[in-house]
């Protein structure tokens, strides 16, 4: 048991972008009353808040101010994606976009910036409990979380389902393209030197390629219960 370990128990669900952890996330909170970080708005909000006040991806001191100042709040609804606010605006779609999610991925292997987001990710740890989606929830920020899955499926599927999301929300997106930015994500994700993305040695791997959400859903709860 870690020095740093409190009370309230932590589901880690760790994976690549477009694995389904969000929504399996949101369901998996919903139904255990707990509370959800979903860890990679707030690299999709620090993101936005740098290209909106014309920060460099690689302004490392000036990143790590915008963090000192950043307020987010995550609303979670029965189905519907979860309501990001930061600093007292609405800004869920806009974190959404491909462009965000580019930025972010080129803010996220900085040393400084992973760090100072540290603090903020583990506040988030409060009773009754806490789903924690992430890339890094089971290794390095919750390393000592009860609970660990790690959701992966084809970059195929992953790019379709993502695809099927933006149409929906009437994005003009484009399958080939998503699928390319989300094979470069994953090798960017993967490889940099800190909190690479990967599945904790004591975590459930879980393949979703070929499983219905309401089937994930369920391994989930056979877990925790
Ligand atoms: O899960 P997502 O697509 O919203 O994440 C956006 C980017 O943020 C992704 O490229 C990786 C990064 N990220 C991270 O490095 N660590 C996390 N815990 C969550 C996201």
């Amino acid at each position: 048991m870690s020095a740093t370990k409190v009370d309230a128990p932590v589901l880690a669900l760790d994976g690549p972008s477009g694995a389904g952890k969000g929504t399996i996330g949101q369901i998996c909170a919903l139904k255990f009353g707990w509370h959800y970080l979903d860890s990679g708005a707030i690299y999709r909000g620090l993101a936005w808040l740098a290209h909106d006040q014309n920060v460099a991806a690689d302004d490392v001191s000036g990143l790590v101010n915008l963090v000192d100042a950043m307020v987010l709040v995550c609303h979670v609804r029965e189905n519907d994606v979860a309501q990001i606010e930061i600093n007292g605006q609405m800004v869920t779609d806009k974190l959404r976009t491909e462009e965000a999610g580019e930025i972010a991925s080129q803010i996220a292997p900085i040393p400084e910036v992973r760090a100072s987001l540290l603090n903020m990710q583990r506040r988030c740890r409060k009773a009754p409990g806490l789903v924690a989606d992430g890339r890094d929830m089971g290794t390095t920020v919750f390393p000592d979380s009860e609970f660990k899955v790690f959701l992966t499926a084809s970059a195929e599927i992953r790019a379709q389902r993502r695809f099927d999301q933006l149409k929906a929300k009437g994005f003009d997106v484009n399958l080939a393209r998503l699928l390319e930015s989300i094979q470069a994500r994953d090798v960017r994700d993967s490889s940099r030197a800190t909190s690479p993305l990967k599945a904790a040695e004591d975590a459930l791997v879980l393949d979703t390629s070929d499983l219905t959400v309401d089937e994930v859903v369920t391994r989930i709860l056979n877990l925790v219960n």
